[in-house]
């Protein structure tokens, strides 16, 4: 009781109250999704659902609830996105835990990872070898394993914080004994007889980067981001490296920024890559590249 009594100095005490007062603080601050995003830290820093704020409006807060939801609201208000706040992003049929130096999985990406089922269904009652180039959270690679119980898979980062990352949640997921996350860089891994690699390489322009908005510039890593000068050095690396990869007919599904489909498919198709097909994202823009190696 003592904690509720000591509450009074902040401006609000009650849930339903503390949504509001941080909606206001958000679009105050010209922040989207105000409401959603003040609902969804208020039930995350006291720990109810959202059930319990639309029948509870009127809950008493505690010293400690308040605290957490003011740090929230502060984050928020530095741009901190509302998922790396929440420390965890829902993707695909799984939800994965996301920190600080590990790219935030996108929902585009969701996308990569329909085109790759279409691929790997279709071979259900094989083994199926996976390698996923530059894992950070390890969104593809659970999304996949979760979705194909006889597929196993590697996954390779350059960033230990990635490999850190995506080990955790492969884990949580019970997905550690079909996974084996190594610390490598693509332009040097070696390992080959894959299946199917997918990759979602950093695409955007070294020069761009800045000017992205504040939620992605400062908190998602730029070694997930950085494409250099045209966005395209991760793609002319994997490339060469997809033939070394996957076993004679076996399928690459890569992500791709909007603008460079042209450029992507010359550099696979140049590289002897076959097939290559590009699918649209659910907002019409270009999105992902297949193809596969040559069959013996
Ligand atoms: C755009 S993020 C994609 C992360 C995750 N696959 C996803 O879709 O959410 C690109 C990832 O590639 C990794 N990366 C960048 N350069 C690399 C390299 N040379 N070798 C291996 N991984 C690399 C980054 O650390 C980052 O985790």
């Amino acid at each position: 009781m003592d904690e509720i009594k000591d509450a009074g100095a902040a401006p609000f005490g009650a849930l339903g109250a503390a949504v509001d007062h941080l909606t206001a603080a958000f679009e105050d601050a010209g922040l989207e999704d105000a409401r959603e995003s003040a609902r969804i830290l208020v039930c995350r820093a006291v720990g109810v659902g959202k059930l319990e704020l639309l029948t509870s409006p009127s809950r008493r807060l505690s010293d400690s609830d308040i605290h957490q939801i003011t740090e929230f609201m502060k984050r928020r208000l530095a741009r901190e996105p509302v998922t790396r706040i929440e420390g965890r992003r829902d993707f695909w049929t799984v939800t994965l835990e996301i920190r600080p130096g590990v790219l935030d999985p996108r929902a585009d990406t969701e996308r990569l990872v329909e085109v790759s089922l279409s691929h790997i269904r279709l071979k259900q009652d094989q083994h199926q070898k996976i390698l996923d180039v530059g894992i950070g959270s390890g969104a593809i690679l659970c999304a996949l394993l979760t979705d194909v119980p006889n597929a196993t898979g590697i996954g390779i980062d350059i960033s230990t914080t990635a490999c850190e990352a995506a080990g955790k949640n492969l884990s949580a997921l019970k997905l550690a004994d079909r996974s084996r996350v190594l610390h490598a860089d693509f332009s040097t891994f070696g390992e080959t007889d894959f299946d199917l690699v997918v990759a979602n390489p950093p695409y955007i322009r070294s020069e761009e980067i800045a000017a992205l908005d504040p939620e992605v510039a400062d908190y998602d890593p730029a070694i997930a981001l950085d494409g250099g000068g045209d966005g395209l050095d991760a793609y002319r690396v994997i490339a060469g490296r997809l033939p070394i990869w996957l076993k004679p007919g076996g399928v690459f599904v890569l992500e791709i920024g909007y603008d460079q489909a042209v450029p992507v498919i010359a550099l696979l198709q140049e590289a002897g890559l076959q097939g290559v097909t590009l699918t649209r994202d659910y907002n019409n823009l270009d999105r992902v590249v297949s193809g596969t190696t040559a069959p013996i």
